[in-house]
């Protein structure tokens, strides 16, 4: 293939802002410099030329002198109610190619209630809902307990604990109050589903072209084809029972690489058929590009029924960790490998190759 100029964008931990007051958890979603330096060396392992430049205002000047063919996109963004699609919007106004999904659909993807109810509108299956602006908002007479507390606007498990899990109104107003006050946004309380954490990665586009929306006929064909999945795996929550019943902050960032990981995980054909229709059909609805995760819980109480808790367009890509790469790793195909199947991806529908 060809040699492309290839920019990674990325936000650095080290290189994030500080502020008074600011959560301690703040920036955990953010990259490590030894995530970047393997995502560098991948790219540059798939025969292109790349760099790093962080994912700030500097890249209006960095992006024109360094002058990339494409941009490959990992940032997360620092600040506001759509910081992921802060560097895209960049990125269209300098009209520079970039990998992943595009501004509406990572401005959407970030705010979970919003995503929801696009979910919903499909008839397709999330908890059912109810967001909190402020702490005394009447609950729903249709939400019953246990439900489920978290940030309408953050991911890796951060203002998710066991205290998610509320049982009571006591429960859920002060976990309601904790989300408001440290993480300045509204909560998002939804249905508690206790069973089992399964998570469906991909790579690739829809062959179009495709409507952003499904037929309303379930017996349709489910339209799949030009996505790659990578197979199902299973966060083994069993040994954490006592402390972590959920995907919590917790493990995801300091008890990471001590979790058992079942990839593939141990599901039927047909719940895998299911899981990979529902996971291409949020990506559909949510008009994302080249590379996906969906998140689901598999309800314990109802035949182990799949929701939807939300579609990441932006997975996390650190070597061994993320569950991405896990997910990969299942099928044989390692880090190198997986990050140039996304370049090439966008490459492709670019028609740069
Ligand atoms: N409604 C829910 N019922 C049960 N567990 C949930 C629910 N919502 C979230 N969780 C748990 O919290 C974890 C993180 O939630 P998620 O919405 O995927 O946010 P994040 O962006 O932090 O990954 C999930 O993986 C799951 O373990
Ligand atoms: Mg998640």
């Amino acid at each position: 293939m060809k040699n492309f100029k290839v920019a990674l964008l990325a936000n650095l931990k080290i290189n994030a802002p500080k502020f008074e007051g600011m959560a301690q958890d703040q920036w955990d979603d953010l990259d490590s410099e030894k995530t970047i330096k393997s995502l560098v060396e991948a790219i540059r392992a798939g025969g292109h030329t790349c760099e790093f430049l962080e994912g700030n205002l500097s890249l209006l000047t960095t992006l024109p002198s360094f002058k990339p063919d494409i941009c490959f996109n990992i940032c997360e963004g620092h600040f506001g109610d759509a910081r992921e699609a802060h560097v895209p919007s960049i990125l269209e106004m300098m009209r520079i190619p970039y990998t992943g999904s595009k501004v509406l659909t990572l401005a959407l993807s970030l705010d979970k209630p919003m995503t929801k109810r696009v979910i919903a509108f499909h008839d397709l299956p999330t908890p059912s809902f109810q967001t909190f602006e402020r702490i005394d908002e009447p609950l729903a007479i249709d939400m019953s307990f246990p439900l489920f507390v978290k940030p309408s606007r953050e991911g890796t498990g951060m203002g998710v604990s066991r205290n998610s899990i509320v049982h009571d109104e006591n429960e859920m107003r002060e976990q309601i109050s904790v989300i408001i006050d440290k993480y300045k946004q509204p909560a998002l309380v939804e249905r508690y589903i206790e069973g089992r954490e399964v998570t469906i990665g991909f790579v690739g586009n829809l062959l179009g072209p495709v409507a952003h929306r499904l037929p309303d006929d379930e017996t349709a064909r489910r339209i799949q084809a030009g996505l790659h999945f990578f197979p199902p795996m299973e966060v083994d929550l069993s040994p954490f029972t006592e402390t972590d019943t959920v995907y919590s902050n917790r493990l995801k960032v300091d008890l990471a690489d001590k979790l058992n990981y079942l990839c593939p995980a141990p599901i039927s054909e047909e719940m895998k058929a299911d899981l990979n229709w529902l996971a291409a059909a949020v990506f559909r609805v949510t008009g994302a590009l080249d590379v996906s995760r969906v998140d689901f819980r598999l309800d314990m109480h109802d035949n182990y029924k799949p929701y939807i808790l939300e579609i990441n367009p932006l997975p996390g890509l650190s070597p061994v960790i993320s569950d991405l790469v896990i997910e990969a790793a299942g099928e044989g195909i390692g880090h190198t490998e997986l990050v140039n199947m996304i370049l090439e991806t966008a490459l492709k529908r670019y028609a740069l190759i």
